[in-house]
């Protein structure tokens, strides 16, 4: 973490000049266990913050300036707007995801006075699925909260704020498990939420001999939100198709039992498989945190294989990389379960590996990855860390 500070307070001097009064920030990313796709359907999820995040160096500025300024992102400089310019139109740069949480700030009535100059800093690998857009949205707003003032807002505000800014100023149509994690992150902790009701516990994740690996398939993807916001769509279609009969207000709520009686209301043959996936997927989660609980680890790794084959099947969010990943896992003795976690179309696994595993599966998976593929795969061991906070 030192370091990450340093390169955000070192950089906040070589740009913006005096550093007399800057304050620092974290948000942290998220890895999602199991529960996917199930957040805009109304059913569990269960995913947790990482020790991975986003940093930022802020001061106030007494004008109505905003700059920002990111380390990881050099070549684009500087990027100056104004508090009276704010207009819900991405412009496909970073500051899109910082700037529409402003804009969805001043939406609710926290009107800043004054801009800030801010330099970020991320270490989660761009473009891997552990959710750096979510972070940096719910960094800017703790940020916010703090500089300005806003202590009425709870972390669950910055969350719903964060995911309101990315569906409307970024036009990305995801549902409340990211920005929401990265918010109520709890160290040592995965976050069981019910979208439903957006009632929560969080569950203590004690592997005894084992680890949680992440695998980025570095697959760079394209497609993926307009890929997203389409599955959205085709469960809305299959929930309309079951509210001809069923008086339901979401796909969460629905029992394996009832989506088989009656998914012949499903007119699309894809819809169904989606709405399939919604269902089933969310009973898994529940029935994962149960095993979980129970410290059935078996049990949890086998209802993570049965998610990634519904998402590699059903509902079609996989691709053939990490496929590859997760089907050499399956074929290791020591490892107790591997999905694909998070949007889909590329970014990264999670699996739980026994300890003396780890290493042929790093070894393993990695040349069969590389002789497949064609490049390599990144491993990474999962460490659950906290919710946002300044440094
Ligand atoms: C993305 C979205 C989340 C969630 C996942 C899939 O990460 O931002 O809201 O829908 O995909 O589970």
């Amino acid at each position: 973490m030192k370091e990450q500070l340093e390169i955000v307070k070192k950089t906040f001097g070589e740009v913006f000049g005096d550093t007399e009064g800057v304050r620092f920030f974290f948000a942290p990313g998220r890895v999602n266990l199991i529960g996917e796709h199930t957040d805009y359907n109304g059913g569990h999820v269960f995913p947790c913050a990482i020790s991975l995040g986003t940093y930022a160096a802020v001061k106030r500025r007494q004008d109505r300036k905003i700059r920002f300024y990111s380390a990881n992102f050099a070549a684009a400089g500087a990027i100056e707007c104004s508090l009276d310019e704010l207009v819900p139109s991405g412009t496909g740069r970073w500051t899109d995801y910082p700037l529409g949480v402003v804009w969805a700030f001043a939406g609710r009535g926290y009107l800043l006075p004054e801009g800030f100059d801010m330099v970020i800093y991320g270490d989660i690998p761009s473009g891997s699925g552990l959710s750096s857009s979510a972070s940096l949205e719910v960094l800017t707003g703790y940020v916010l909260r703090t500089l300005y003032g806003f202590d009425d807002l709870t972390n669950q505000d910055l969350a719903l704020i964060g995911q309101y800014s990315e569906n409307e100023f970024n036009g990305m149509k995801c549902g409340i498990m990211d920005q929401f994690a990265s918010a109520m992150g709890k160290e040592g902790n995965a976050i069981f939420l019910d979208t439903n009701t957006m009632e929560y516990e969080y569950a203590p994740v004690e592997l005894e001999g084992m680890k949680l690996l992440i695998t980025n398939t570095n697959k760079k993807h394209s497609l993926v939100d307009s890929e997203y916001n389409l599955r959205r769509q085709q469960c809305a279609q299959a929930l309309a198709d079951l509210n001809t009969r069923l008086a339901i207000g979401a796909l969460g709520e629905l029992s394996i039992e009832e989506y088989e009686q009656n998914k012949d209301l499903i007119g699309d043959e894809i819809c169904r498989r989606r709405a399939k996936h919604a269902v089933y997927e969310n009973q898994r989660t529940i029935e994962a945190v149960e095993a979980l609980r129970a410290n059935d680890i078996e049990r949890f790794g086998q209802l993570m294989n049965a998610s990634h084959v519904s998402l590699r099947d059903d509902y079609e969010t996989s691709c053939p990389e990490a496929d590859i990943l997760a089907e050499e896992a399956w074929k290791l003795p020591g490892v107790l379960g591997s999905r694909i976690t998070g949007g889909g179309f590329g970014g990264c696994t999670v699996s739980i590996v026994k300890d003396e595993a780890v290493e042929e599966f790093i070894s393993r998976i990695g040349r069969i990855y590389e002789e497949k593929v064609g490049y390599p795969a990144s491993f990474y061991t999962l460490e659950i860390g906290g919710g946002p906070r300044e440094l």
